[in-house]
Order: C-alpha cells, then sequence, then structure tokens
C-alpha cells in the first residue's frame, strides 16, 4: 500500500554549509520533526585517493557491521589495521562527523546548543547479504530503538551519505506515520515494570535503567519486525538514495527497512526533547496521546 504523503523534502545543496533563509531552516526543521527525510541528492562525501582503500569490508573486525568512533570516546572500534591504517581510517571519519555537524549547524542552526555528538561511522558490509536475527534484520520496517541503550527520551537524529564507489543506490523502504504504526502495536506492549528494569540493568543487559518510554519504544520496534503481514501489507515507499547523495533523518520517528545498499557514512545525534520545536510530534508525546497519560523516561 503507498503512502498518503511523501516524506522526502528535496534540497539542492551541494555544500556540506548549506546557506539557507530563516525561512527555508524553519522548513526543513517542521518537515524533519514531523517524521519527513530531508534527502540531498547532490551532496557527496569526498575520499582522498589515499583513503580509498578503506571502502572495502575488509577492514571489519568482523565483530562489528560498522567501524565507528564512539560520541564521547573517539577511539576507532570495529576496524582492523596496524597503527598507521588505524590513525588514517580514524581521520576520514572524524572528518566526514566534523562535515555532517557543520551540515546541521546549517540546515537546523537551533539544534547546535543542543545536539550530542553521538558514533561517527563507515559501513562498508552490504546491507542485502547480512544475516541477522530478526530482531537485528534492519530489512523489516521498524524505528530505531536499542536494547542495551536506554535513549530516555533523547531524539535519535542521523546523517547518512552514501559512499558507494560503484554508483550502487541505497535502497530503503519508509512506512506509514510513526502514531498509525503505534495506535496498532501499542496495545499489544506488556505492561513496564521497574523491577524488571532494575535487574536487568544489574545483569548488565542495560547499560542505564530502562524506563518506561524506552520499554515501549523497544517493543514496537520488535512487534513491528516480528509481524509477516504487517512488514507485507503496511503502508510504505521504496526510495533510493543514489551514491554520493546524503539524507538526515530522525530514526526513532521515521520508520524504515534497509532493502540494500553499500559502504556509507553516518553521524548520529543525540537531542533532548527540550530541543525539539514540535514536541507534539515526537514518539514520546504521540505515545502518551495514545496511552492518555504521561509516560516515564
Ligand atoms: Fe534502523
Amino acid at each position: 500500500m503507498p503512502l498518503a504523503i511523501n516524506p522526502i523534502l528535496e534540497l539542492p545543496f551541494t555544500s556540506f554549509m548549506p546557506q539557507a533563509s530563516s525561512n527555508a531552516q524553519a522548513e526543513f526543521l517542521s518537515h524533519l520533526e514531523h517524521g519527513g527525510i530531508l534527502f540531498l541528492p547532490n551532496l557527496g562525501f569526498e575520499f582522498a585517493p589515499s583513503e580509498t582503500r578503506f571502502l572495502s569490508p575488509d577492514w571489519s573486525d568482523g565483530q562489528s557491521k560498522n567501524i565507528y568512533l564512539r560520541g564521547n570516546n573517539r577511539t576507532i572500534k570495529g576496524a582492523k589495521g596496524n597503527v598507521e591504517e588505524l590513525a588514517a581510517m580514524s581521520a576520514l571519519i572524524e572528518r566526514y562527523s566534523s562535515r555532517a555537524t557543520s551540515l546541521i549547524a546549517h540546515l537546523l542552526p537551533s539544534y547546535m546548543p543542543h545536539a550530542k555528538l553521538a558514533n561517527s561511522s563507515l559501513r562498508c558490509v552490504e546491507a542485502a547479504g547480512r544475516i541477522t536475527s530478526w530482531r537485528k534484520d534492519d530489512r523489516r520496517l521498524h524505528a530505531d530503538a536499542f536494547p542495551s541503550k536506554p535513549t530516555a527520551g533523547t531524539r535519535i537524529l542521523r546523517v547518512f551519505t552514501n559512499v558507494n564507489p560503484q554508483n550502487k543506490p541505497r535502497v530503503w523502504n519508509v512506512g506509514e506515520p510513526f502514531a498509525d504504526m503505534a495506535a496498532k502495536f501499542l496495545p499489544k506492549v506488556p505492561a513496564y515494570t521497574p523491577l524488571q528494569a532494575k535487574l536487568i540493568n544489574a545483569l548488565g543487559i542495560t547499560k542505564s535503567l530502562r524506563g518506561e518510554y524506552d520499554h515501549m519504544m523497544l517493543h514496537l520496534h520488535d512487534l513491528t519486525k516480528a509481524d509477516a503481514a504487517y512488514q507485507a501489507n503496511a503502508p510504505q515507499m521504496r526510495v533510493e538514495f543514489p551514491a554520493n547523495s546524503s539524507w538526515v533523518v530522525y530514526s526513532d520517528l521515521v520508520l524504515h527497512a534497509v532493502l540494500s545498499g553499500q559502504h556509507m557514512m553516518e553521524q548520529t545525534f543525540h537531542l533532548p526533547q527540550e530541543s525539539l520545536t514540535f514536541s507534539a510530534a515526537s514518539p514520546k508525546n504521540i505515545l502518551e496521546r495514545l496511552a492518555k497519560r504521561a509516560i516515564n523516561c
């Protein structure tokens, strides 16, 4: 079934320092916070000739799908190589991270006092071929939620750039609005119990205490991925992000399935609820409206 509204807003910019009017910036902000995608078809990320060697999946340590720098600890993870190679990979990812930060500063300047740098990644593994459990299978529609990392209501904003050297697109299906999905699945989410949250935190399953908001988000993630009929029949739209294009999205709000694609760079930002202009459109407020009560983070 097709989507009722096209979620893509196409922006013509060719620079990570795009000059936009304040009216245009306000439009970008509204589009993004209401579940749209900012798509920059002409914004690629340049590799130096000495860096193109890192477009091979062979640099992965085999444990992680990404080679990445954590938000707070910029030691390179997920890669193998000698000291010089790891330093060069790290510099490449750091350069992308600063470009992505510049992009957000220019498109969405009201976020800059609040945006916290999270993981910066180079992903060279083919998305279509990864063998995973259904829960980790990102080829199924889902909104992002992670079992071990409660967000406590902090939003997940992501900048992606397709850096495929063979001109292959990254292909997504984008699903229905979050509120429509949550209306179907929230009644199936089991009741939250603080005792269980304490237990799984004590066991080290979560890195911090999982509140009711993260409990709901994680169950919605799992319920949508596990429901074959929903995956087949839910409204969705195929979107191709060509090589040398970028896109910006709240991945905790926009239902997405990654069908195929290889070679991507990605920067995640964490944004507190207070930084939102249209907080009524956030997952937390949508869930509170559906539940008809406040939800603790
Ligand atoms: Fe995802």
